[in-house]
């Protein structure tokens, strides 16, 4: 079975969030089974990974855009060194860039990405079994297979459309068909939602098959999707809930690179410890005390707004006794007010920016790690935290909802149910309970190790989706 991924993000090439480390292992994983070809084709941006790889050029052509020709490219990696194909679309003026997201005329850079991958398929009469497309950026492809006549020849390929966040929806106003493949207007139906075209809703009603990354998630939609509980429904009967592995050749305490100390189950304690003291003297903490860290995109979704009071009241509170660790950014009202934090409290650090090595470290080095989300379609940064020993606090929603149960009932963490301040630092001194009973945060970080979030399970429920 050939199975073609399409994707703005891909871990190691070009990261943004969990996107990317799905798109990066999946197919790794798949990879494995008997009789599976699975690849992954995505822009081309100007990252470092592109300049230390060597690529073949296996297409180059021309889409019509509105009244402009652009050329597309395709580069094959070389080297096969990920565990899959890798394909990398670059059309100069649009998908040439140095990230996926973030430019005035992102609508086009997506149709473009789309139209420029069907017409590559088309014109070198490649046909994959499946083409899966994750999230709204790629969502327009079921459609375009079905409805422009240049594809014709894609026509017998199944899609299947994954919702990886059904916040983002990808919205474009109607004058944007003008940036699309020429199709059977009287489908335009199939684009609509609400006035507008709306990606995500196309994909789940043109895809064979969609899924979202859990099934706690899944159910979630039927109640909360931003307008398309409805579509949702009506199209339950081809719909999954699968949810997300995590790649533990990348993610191994015992192994990764990025850890001053390495670790394995029988010396966590100590492995950790190590960790933690190296971080702590590095930003300035008491490695006694014990460490709370988050990880993320500021954003209102990860509760990130919350943060700034979750910090200074659990400080308070405590009169100093944690420290608190965050690195991310994003909303410029969320860094410049936690920015402003640091200078009254020195039990808080604050890492602005993406760093890979370092969100390692923090995962190996803390003792809990805090997910205020209010809505966690999946959430990686909890299956990575058990891995590396760390008590997951999360709120309880999403995928946090099927991957961390309360330590009350023999779990692996701290469930809280609002997203608020008040509920956060109410579960934080529930944790600095545990953190004071001997023995128990021994037992526990020894415990999370052991569970088993790796991809394999969940690439076998992805194959059962791709052979019905
Ligand atoms: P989302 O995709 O919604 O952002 P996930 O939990 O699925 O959330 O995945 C987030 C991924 O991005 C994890 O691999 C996490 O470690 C990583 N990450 C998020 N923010 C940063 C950051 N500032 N620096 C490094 N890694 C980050
Ligand atoms: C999205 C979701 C996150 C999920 C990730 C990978 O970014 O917000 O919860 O883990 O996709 O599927």
């Amino acid at each position: 079975m050939k199975i073609f991924n399409l994707s703005m993000e891909c871990y190691p090439v070009a990261k943004v969030g969990g996107l990317a480390d799905v798109v990066g292992a999946l197919p790794k994983y798949l990879n494995k089974i008997e009789g599976v070809e699975a690849s992954v084709i995505m822009p081309w941006y100007n990252k470092p990974f592109v300049h230390e790889h060597s690529f073949e050029t296996v297409f180059d052509g021309w889409i019509h855009q509105s009244r402009h020709m652009y050329q597309v490219q395709v580069m094959k990696e070389r080297s096969k060194t990920l565990g899959f194909d890798l394909y990398l679309v670059k059309i100069p003026g649009l998908l040439d860039r140095n990230d996926p997201y973030g430019y005035w005329d992102g609508d086009q850079q997506f149709l473009a990405f789309q139209h420029g991958v069907l017409h590559w398929l088309s014109a070198m009469e490649i046909r994959p079994d499946i083409i899966h497309c994750h999230d709204s950026h790629t969502g327009l492809v079921p459609f375009m297979i079905e409805n422009c006549p240049d594809f014709s020849f894609l026509k017998d390929v199944k899609t299947i459309g994954t919702i990886h966040n059904g916040e983002y929806q990808g919205q474009m106003k109607w004058e944007m068909t003008g940036y699309m493949p020429w199709f059977h207007g009287e489908n335009w139906g199939l684009l609509d939602w609400d006035g507008f075209i709306n990606p995500l809703a196309a994909m789940i009603k043109c895809c064979h098959a969609f899924n979202a990354v859990s099934e706690g998630y899944l159910n979630e939609l039927f109640h909360h999707f931003r307008g398309l509980e409805s579509l949702v429904s009506q199209e339950s009967g081809k719909a999954y809930g699968i949810l997300n592995g995590i790649d533990t050749e990348v993610w191994d305490p015992a192994t990764d690179s990025f850890l001053d100390f390495n670790f394995g189950k029988n010396d966590a304690a100590e492995g950790k410890l190590k960790n933690k003291t190296v971080l702590c003297e590095e930003y300035g903490f008491n490695p006694d005390l014990p460490l709370f860290s988050f990880i993320g995109r500021f954003a209102g979704e990860k509760g990130a707004d919350l943060l700034p009071e979750i910090v200074w009241k659990s400080i308070q509170q405590t009169y100093g006794a944690l420290n608190i660790m965050v690195l991310g950014s994003g909303d410029k009202n969320i860094e410049y007010q936690l920015s402003e934090l640091t200078r009254s409290y020195s039990n808080f650090a604050l890492d602005l920016g993406y760093k890979e090595y370092l969100s390692h470290k923090i995962y190996a080095s803390s003792d809990f790690l805090l997910m205020p989300s209010r809505v966690e379609p999946c959430g990686l940064n909890q299956m990575y935290a058990m891995r590396y020993g760390t008590v997951p606090i999360v709120r309880y929603t999403g995928g946090l909802r099927d991957t961390v149960t309360d330590v009350s009932s023999g779990g692996s963490g701290i469930n809280f149910g609002t997203a608020s301040a008040d509920d956060t630092v109410h579960a934080m001194h529930r944790a600095l309970h545990m953190y004071h009973e001997e023995g128990l945060m021994k037992n526990l970080i020894q415990s999370n190790m052991n569970y088993d979030f790796s991809w394999e399970q969940s690439a076998e429920k992805y194959m059962e989706m791709y052979r019905n």
